[in-house]
C-alpha cells in the first residue's frame, strides 16, 4: 500500500541522514497542494525558509508568488512547492553532491504521491537533477520536456532575478508558456 503524506512528511523531519541536520532549525519539506497538478522545485531553504520550516518564504519567496499570482497559481490554491535538499546549507551555499544525493528520495516519493503532470524547476540545481545535467539555463530556460509521462521546465531562480532584475521578463515568458501547457495537459488547476 502505498504511505501517505502526512507519514512521509513525518519520517522526513526525523531525517539525520546527511551533516545538514546538525545546524537545521526546521526541516522544510514542502508546501501546497497534495494533489496539485504542478509541482514548484527549488534547490534547499535560506535563511527564513530555515525559521520558518516553509519554502520560498524570503524575498525570493515573495517574487515567486507574484509570478505565481499572474498566471492564477499559489501555493494555498493548485501547486506544491518543494526544494531538492530539506536542510539549510549554512551561509546559503548551494548543497553538495552528497548532500542532494542523501535526501533526493525524499523529493523522489513526494513526486510518487503527488503525480503531477508538469514539474517546474527553479534555478540551475534542481534542473540540472531533473531536465539535464548539463543545462545551460540561461539559453534552456523555458523550454519543456517529457520524461517519464511529466513534463518538465527549467526557469530561472528568483533569487537570481532579484540580483538581476533584466532576465525578469524572461522568466516571465516561462510563466505564460506554464499556463499555455497547464491549459493543455492540466485538468483541475485553472
Ligand atoms: N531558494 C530555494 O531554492 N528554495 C527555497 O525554499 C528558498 C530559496
Amino acid at each position: 500500500m502505498e504511505q501517505s503524506f502526512d507519514a512521509l512528511e513525518k519520517e522526513c523531519l526525523a531525517c539525520h541522514k546527511c551533516a545538514l541536520c546538525s545546524t537545521r532549525k526546521n526541516v522544510v519539506f514542502g508546501v501546497g497542494k497534495t494533489d496539485a497538478e504542478v509541482m514548484f522545485i527549488g534547490e534547499g531553504p535560506g535563511e527564513q525558509e530555515d525559521i520558518k520550516g516553509e519554502p520560498f518564504v524570503g524575498r525570493a519567496g515573495m517574487l515567486l508568488d507574484l509570478m505565481l499570482d499572474a498566471v492564477d497559481l499559489g501555493r494555498d490554491k493548485n501547486i506544491y512547492i518543494a526544494n531538492i535538499v530539506k536542510c539549510r546549507p549554512p551561509h546559503n551555499r548551494d548543497p553538495l553532491p552528497e548532500e542532494q544525493d542523501c535526501c533526493i528520495d525524499w523529493l523522489l516519493r513526494q513526486i510518487e504521491l503527488i503525480k503531477p503532470q508538469i514539474i517546474v524547476c527553479l534555478g540551475r540545481i534542481s534542473a540540472m537533477r531533473f531536465v539535464d545535467p548539463d543545462i545551460k539555463i540561461t539559453r534552456q530556460h523555458g523550454e519543456f520536456i517529457e520524461k517519464d509521462g511529466i513534463l518538465m521546465m527549467a526557469t530561472l531562480h528568483p533569487a537570481a532575478l532579484l540580483r538581476n532584475p533584466a532576465q525578469k521578463p524572461d522568466a516571465f515568458a516561462d510563466f505564460l508558456k506554464l499556463r499555455e501547457q497547464i491549459n493543455r495537459v492540466c485538468e483541475h488547476t485553472y
